[in-house]
């Protein structure tokens, strides 16, 4: 039977979640594709005790990558270190010595995916990296096959783990921010720094790979407006529990004419929206198209066996096309010159939470602001042990939402707004 020798770059979690994976499916995989996929060698940092898992997985551990993406013998190699740098440069290494690579890498891919892209194609290898967004969920070739045949006009997902995970206990369990962020560290979910996931950075680039899939369209990180969970005031949470909203950090990419809106940030959805039904650290993608219309994906957005199957599935895909010949193909064959657009005349409806001035009345405030501000609704609402205001606006543009901030301050705090999600 034909074997293909497989290295991988580290050994952490979802590098673990692939070997379980490639052991389970082994019997299947020989029987239906009559190849033998063996891990050959294994990229450790220097001083790592791994050797209990390459005795179990039989494999060789290295610390010179070198003795991977040289080795003639291996014609697959696999990134799972994380992180731009060295993982960047050992992917180049492996592409340029025509090893067909996978990878897990979001930030390496949002970052710098165009450039690892053209050296793939220039050294006529493949590259893919379905993990990399929403863990398990096959979305990349989702879009890149099904989709192709479509015309996407919306993407909204909730693609970070984390946040969702801590969202959803500050909802459901009311607990603190803080307390959130602690559980989503202890269960793994969180990156080992996680400003990224709480400030809505890694979300942002899933966002910008899903964009290439779905629009063709490359985006950068300081193209997208970014908004994080931190700002989230516990007055937004009873607020939306009180209106039949909950709050979840969104990525959205909305098509109108020619103008493409790409953000990141906490926004109020319906409870009766399946994005709502997206608990914990569960991932969801939902699109508009005009040939298939509205559907959702849904799934685990991270963890060793859920991302190791997508990892195991991308390098069955790679030698699917090594046996038919067609292993240069590209990942993504969808590039257009579409650009980003800021339309000022682009409009939103709020969610803004407020703490009044102690001293006033607060139904004298509210009669004042609905005088005021007709188009908003304002509400007394019995938080925890405080009397708060909220206001929820029609649609408004940037202008008037920066003007009905600039008045509220004569009522009292307000938190940050909200977007009430586009349906
Ligand atoms: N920190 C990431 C998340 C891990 O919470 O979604 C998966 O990319």
């Amino acid at each position: 039977m034909k074997e293909v020798k497989i290295g991988i770059l580290g050994l952490g979690v979802v590098a673990q979640g692939f070997l379980e994976m490639l052991t389970s499916q082994k019997q299947k995989i020989e029987a239906q594709k009559g190849i033998k996929l063996i891990v050959s060698k294994v990229l450790v940092r220097e001083g790592e005790e791994k050797t209990t898992i390459a005795n179990k997985y039989g494999f060789e551990l290295v610390t010179d990558v070198k003795k991977i993406t040289e080795d003639d013998e291996i014609s697959i190699v696999i990134e799972l270190m994380g992180r731009v740098h060295p993982a960047k440069e050992f992917i180049k290494q492996a592409l340029e010595n025509k090893k067909h690579v996978v990878t897990a890498n979001k930030d390496l891919l949002a970052q710098e995916g165009l450039e690892l892209i053209t050296i793939a194609k220039e050294n006529q290898v493949g590259l893919y990296y379905e993990a990399s967004v929403a863990g398990a969920i096959p979305i990349l070739r989702t879009l890149a096959t099904s989709y192709f045949a479509d015309n996407i006009q919306q993407l909204t997902g909730i693609v970070n783990g984390t946040t969702n995970f801590m969202l959803t206990k500050m909802f459901e369990e009311a607990w603190t921010y803080e307390q959130a962020l602690q559980a989503a560290q202890e269960a793994g979910f969180a990156e080992s720094d996680p400003t990224n996931d709480v400030d809505g950075i890694d979300a942002a680039y899933k966002l910008i790979i899903l964009a290439r899939f779905a629009f063709g369209v490359n985006l950068t990180l300081e193209q997208l407006t970014i908004q994080g969970i931190r700002q989230i005031h516990p007055l937004d949470v009873s607020g939306a529990q009180q209106l039949g909203y909950t709050i979840k950090l969104l990525g959205s990419l909305i098509k109108k004419d020619h103008h493409l809106t790409a953000c990141v940030q906490p926004t109020f959805v319906p409870d009766t929206h399946l994005l709502s039904s997206v608990k914990n650290e569960l991932n969801g993608i939902f699109l508009k198209s005009d040939g298939i219309g509205e559907s959702f994906h849904y799934g685990p957005g991270a963890g060793a066996l859920p991302t190791g199957t997508s990892v195991l599935a991308d390098v069955l895909t790679i030698v699917d096309r090594q046996l038919d010949g067609s292993a240069t193909a590209r990942f993504n064959p969808y590039q257009q010159p579409v650009h980003l657009e800021k339309d000022p005349e682009k409009t939103n409806a709020y969610f803004i939470s407020l703490s009044p001035q102690i001293e006033r009345k607060i139904s004298e405030v509210q009669a004042e602001l609905q005088t005021t501000f007709p188009k908003t609704i304002a509400q007394v609402q019995e938080a925890t042990n405080q009397v708060a205001l909220y206001v929820v606006t029609e649609q408004l543009t940037e202008a008037q939402l920066a003007e009905l901030l600039a008045e509220l301050t004569n009522y009292g705090e307000h938190h940050q707004p909200l977007q009430l999600m586009e349906v």
